[in-house]
């Protein structure tokens, strides 16, 4: 008879103990350990036990191959970033910050698969029935209405409800606010979380239910418990932007059923989310062509996306100045500022600087390097950069290299082709410059980047 207990693991070495300690002995490391609950089985675990049968090993060519059916979404640019839809029996991790849209998101997935036929089950852990109700009904849509709810934060509730109701879909909202009675610790621990992972997964597989969990995730970034289901679930998303503004990006950080490379563009609108078809053409059409803004040909998995640049430059009463990166890296941020002042010869070190990515996107690739360089010169010096003929926002890319050299990235030629289909050309890269001090000055003219 399996026998469920509890030990402490510490999240840094792996260390376990049977006891709660403020400090791991493993490695010293304090306030690491957490509790996590394990099956013992009544024999010993250890090799050799009369209770391990050996299992006879088949070359890969003798296993069945499986096409994995595909469930729509019915939301094209979920189902690209999934691989081609949700695959029966998978878990599916959506992460993102409070207030994005992880459960608009969700309801309309199940909403869509309800017009579809598919049985489906929405568990809200989170909300009252009646609060998903109001959401349902903001989404014009009246198979949202019909998707059966519960609202149950119990673990083994809403297990036997899954067993009994069998969907074929269902969504838990979220992971954290669930709670399994066996653990002492609260819902939304690292031990809870990790538990809540897998039991689901363990019914979820039995049944073939695919499961999308909801996850929030801490300001840094992390899904809340450290990272911990990332290795249990078949595919992660990551749901991104700002609350405040209308773009959202969901792109697959992790996908064992399709490539990571795919990111979808959408928008929160009054009824809900709406998939952005031509997110270039939006961004290009709303760039200021003031000092500080220049555009950037990124790669949005593996599409080209051109979005604006924007850099303020102002000078700082504090030391150290401020340094704000919103929709990039504050590390990327601060390469690319030493870079311009030992190699471009432009020093910001008395002045606050802050770049954004406009419309709530977020460019994790070092292709954005040059632009915000551009950026932050452009606003330092005052200067707005315009392409060929004045009238058009100026497009750039490329990495940053510490000696002030310019690096080539990944699909220069798709992110010059963007470019060049809005009109933005010439592009500044580093096909056509070598050096940081070239870019200036080809942008700036000699005169202003030499004047330093
Ligand atoms: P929500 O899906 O509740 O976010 P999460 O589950 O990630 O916390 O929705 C987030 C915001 O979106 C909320 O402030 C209300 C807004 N919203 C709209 O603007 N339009 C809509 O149609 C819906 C359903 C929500
Ligand atoms: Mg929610």
């Amino acid at each position: 008879m399996a026998r469920a207990t509890s030990v402490y693991v510490c999240s840094g070495c792996g260390h376990e103990t049977a006891r709660w300690a403020g400090r791991c002995t493993g490695c010293g490391e304090w306030n690491t350990l957490v509790e996590t609950r394990t099956e013992t089985g009544g024999g010993s675990a250890l090799a050799g036990s009369p209770r391990a049968q050996a299992v006879r090993p088949v070359a890969l060519a003798e296993v069945e191959r499986r096409e994995h059916e595909r469930l729509s979404t019915g939301i094209g640019e979920l189902d690209s970033v999934l691989g081609g839809g949700i695959v029966p029996g998978s878990l599916v991790l959506i992460g993102g910050a409070p207030g994005i849209g992880k459960s608009t998101l969700t309801t309309m997935v199940l909403a869509n698969l309800m017009a579809a036929g598919r049985r489906t089950l929405y568990v809200s852990a989170e909300e009252s029935a009646a609060q998903i109700r109001l959401r349902a009904e903001r989404l014009r849509n009246g198979h949202a209405l019909r998707i059966p709810v519960i609202g149950e934060t119990d673990l083994d509730a809403v297990l036997a409800t899954i067993e009994r109701e069998r969907p074929e879909v269902c969504v838990v909202d979220s992971v954290q606010t669930l709670h399994c009675r066996d653990l002492s610790s609260g819902a939304g621990s690292v031990a809870q979380v990790r538990e809540v992972a897998a039991r689901v997964m363990e019914v979820a597989k039995r049944l073939g239910t695919a499961a999308l969990l909801v996850g929030h995730v801490t300001k840094d970034g992390a899904l809340a418990g450290p990272r911990v289901l990332e290795h249990i679930v078949d595919c992660v998303l990551q749901f991104e932007g700002e609350r405040e503004r209308t773009y959202r990006t969901v792109r697959a950080v992790k996908n064992r059923f399709g490539s990571t490379d795919e990111a979808g563009v959408f928008e929160m609108r009054d009824h809900g989310l709406v998939e952005v078809l031509d997110a270039s053409a939006r961004f290009v059409g709303e760039a200021t062509r003031a000092p500080g803004s220049v555009v950037v040909c990124a790669m949005e998995g593996s599409r080209p996306l051109l979005v604006e640049v924007q850099a303020l430059v102002s000078s700082s009463e504090l030391v150290p100045p401020r340094r704000v990166a919103a929709g990039l890296d504050r590390n990327r941020l601060a390469l690319v500022l030493a870079v311009l002042g030992r190699h471009g010869g432009i020093g910001l070190g008395a002045a606050d600087v802050f770049v954004n990515v406009v419309g709530g996107v977020r460019v994790d690739e070092p292709g954005v390097d040059l632009a915000v360089a551009l950026a932050v010169a452009s606003a330092a010096k005052r200067v707005a950069l315009h392409g060929t003929g004045g009238s058009r926002p100026l497009a750039c890319f490329g990495e940053l290299g510490l000696t002030g050299e310019l690096r080539t990235v990944a699909h220069a030629d798709r992110r010059r082709a963007e470019a060049k289909k809005f009109g933005l050309v010439p592009v500044v890269e580093p096909e056509s410059v070598g050096t940081l001090r070239e870019a200036l000055s080809s942008v700036l003219g000699p005169a202003r980047a030499q004047a330093a």
